[in-house]
């Protein structure tokens, strides 16, 4: 939601901020914007609706002249729509102070109304000129000292921002602050950087510092320095970034998300490697942890969008397993609500972020009702790792594409890590020897179902381009992935897709059979369940009754599914728990050959952020 970057040092900016924000571009993609400071100590800027390559032919077409520091951003809108004037930066100080932001400032309104009455005239509907006009207001009454106005405009404002600005009369410096929004530090040889997280300045540097909440950052060429809203000098926490620039770069692929879909074997091995020993599940981040495993009573994993379906699948892992009660909660429910929450309590939240906003609400929330919690994240030092008592990452590596594939694999499997972990602690689990074979084999079975269904599928979709409507059924852990499979289809592809619960079918979605309907249906092995197995077999005989379209997902050699089956679609066989990894697969490839065939932007689709940072 809104990408910043920031640049100091001695080579010319722009094209460092175009790259920049061009890794950025999965946080909003609306419209885009970038300031400098030249030589002559003059501030430049340039500001366009549209994604990242308008602002970039406008620049070609008439570039600026170069400087050395230099902010830009890329933007998803909240206060007014997607227009070259709503697009940041924004301006103040007779148009010698540039400022950028990501976040929504609440209490703008009363700030907006304080500064009219002060003369201050508005160009745009932003709360973010409101901060701008502040820092210009407070930098000029303080004699020109940009740190300490940012103090004092931070202290002002409410809700969740990370500002960056820049004033013309101090080139070389970039000033940021942070509150419930990302910012990271990136450190150069004679240059710095600021992003929105480490994909901003990846090309230049893998050394990073993370900024904590509530905290305002100067950087030059040579220094950098952080301190809290208060003014006391903090020392940020350094951390190395594991991944270079290539895995954030698309390679020869179509899109991000064809080559995040493919990366899901290596994304579950690396998120397994290092975890299991002497054919247990150990994992190395949870040591000393034991006491809080015993202790709980109850898990509540909360999580937004697509890592809430993996969340589905954890509690089903984790009661199975650790055999301790689990609940599922949207972050954006449970944080306002009353739930019945205290120290015996676990709240695992997931994201691949660790920024969205709701999520982290919710792990705050849990924190201070005393309960425990544990994170499982994509992004190392993100907010909402840094505000948990524990975080198990996903090595997914970077995730561009706003729809979640290749980290829903790997939060999956770090539930399943999860779930034998706490088995093990909590002597629940007498022998997890299978489980863990099943485990280690998982990247092979993915990378089979890659490899011997895309063409089929693919074909499929480009049938069912102009289907209006799909529906996906799924029972036990198959109903998570039902849900999933909907959401990718109408995250990219806009088509109205819904998931359900197969056993809930008659209750009310049959009516929606009518003859041609497809129907993805996922069928569980019947190795572990010949009930629910016939079950569902059932049910697929219920929706072919009235005339749908029939597409079975099915272990292979699942003969019974046959006679009803318009088209079957194999995965390999696999434990019960390790099945939805398999089986979303084909969904991922469905969702995006259709988008694809519709001739849409898959990587980007319309109105959606990859990361959410607002509430
Ligand atoms: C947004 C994205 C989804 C994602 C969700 C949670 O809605 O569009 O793809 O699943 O946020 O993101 P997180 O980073 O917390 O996993």
């Amino acid at each position: 939601m809104c990408g910043i970057v920031g640049y100091v040092g001695p080579r010319p900016s722009q094209d460092i901020l175009l790259a920049g924000l061009a890794r950025l571009e999965y946080r909003g993609y609306d419209s885009a914007g970038v300031a400098v400071i030249d030589g002559d100590g003059s501030l430049g800027m340039r500001k366009k609706a549209g994604k990242l390559a308008v602002l970039r032919d406008s620049l070609a077409d008439a570039p600026l002249p170069d400087g050395s520091t230099g902010i830009g951003h890329t933007r998803w809108a909240t206060h007014g729509g997607p227009t070259d004037v709503n697009a940041h930066p924004h301006l103040a100080d007779d148009d010698k102070l540039a400022l950028i932001h990501n976040g929504i400032i609440e209490n703008f309104s009363a700030l907006r109304e304080e500064l009219l009455a002060d003369g201050v005239v508005f160009r745009s509907e932003t709360d973010t000129e409101v901060a701008a006009a502040l820092l210009g207001r407070e930098y000029a009454g303080n004699g020109g000292d940009l740190e300490l106005a940012f103090r004092s405009v931070v202290n002002r404002l409410e809700g969740a921002f990370t500002l960056l600005a820049m004033h013309q009369d101090h080139p070389g410096l970039v000033v940021g602050a942070r509150r419930n929004s990302p910012l990271v530090i990136g450190l150069g040889e004679g240059e710095n950087f600021l992003g929105s997280d480490v994909a901003a300045f990846i090309e230049h540097t893998r050394k990073a510092l993370a900024i904590g909440q509530d905290q305002i950052v100067s950087i030059t060429p040579d220094a950098v320095t952080v301190v809290d809203f208060a003014g006391t000098p903090v020392q940020p926490e350094p951390f190395d970034v594991s991944w270079d620039a290539a895995a954030a770069e698309k390679g020869g692929w179509s899109s991000f998300m064809a080559k995040e879909v493919a990366e899901q074997p290596e994304a579950v091995a690396n998120t397994i490697r290092g975890r299991i020993q002497d054919g247990q599940v150990v994992i190395p981040e949870l040591d000393g942890l034991d006491e809080l495993f015993l202790g709980i009573n109850r898990v509540i994993i909360t999580a937004c969008g697509t890592a809430s379906y993996a969340a589905l699948v954890g509690k089903y892992a984790i009661e199975q397993w650790a055999r301790v009660a689990v609940d599922v909660e949207l972050a954006h429910e449970f944080r306002y609500r009353d739930p019945v929450i205290g120290a015996d309590t676990l709240v695992v939240s997931i994201s691949q972020s660790g920024e969205t906003m709701d999520t982290l609400m919710a792990v705050k929330y849990a924190r201070e009702r005393g309960a425990r919690t544990l994170s499982i994240c994509n992004t190392q030092g993100a907010t909402i790792p840094r505000e948990s008592d524990a975080v198990v990452y996903t090595h997914a590596g970077p995730e561009v594409a706003v729809a979640s594939t290749k980290a829903f694999s790997a939060q999956i499997t770090a539930l399943l890590l999860l779930g034998l972990h706490m088995g093990r602690v909590r002597g629940a689990v007498a022998d997890a020897s299978v489980d863990v074979a099943e485990l280690a084999a998982l990247p092979e079975k993915i990378a089979s179902v890659l490899e011997g269904e895309q063409e089929h599928v693919t074909q499929l979709a480009g049938w069912m381009a102009d289907t209006r409507s799909v529906l996906f059924l799924g029972r036990h852990v198959g109903y998570p992935i039902a849900l999933e499979g909907a959401l990718k289809l109408k995250e990219i592809s806009y088509i109205h897709a819904e998931g359900f619960a197969a056993g809930e079918l008659k209750h009310g979605p049959i009516a929606l059979i009518e003859p041609g309907q497809p129907v993805f249906v996922l069928v569980p092995s019947p190795r572990h369940s010949a009930l629910v197995h016939s079950k569902v077999v059932s049910n697929i005989q219920e929706i072919r009754a009235r005339g749908a379209r029939v597409i079975v997902i099915a272990e292979v050699g699942d003969a019974a599914v046959l006679p009803f089956a318009d088209e079957v679609i194999h995965i390999p066989l696999a434990g019960a728990m390790f099945e939805p990894l398999l089986a979303v697969v084909p969904l991922q490839i469905f969702a995006m050959a259709l988008a694809t065939a519709k001739g849409l932007d898959v990587d980007q689709p319309r109105n959606l952020a990859k990361s959410v940072t607002v509430e």
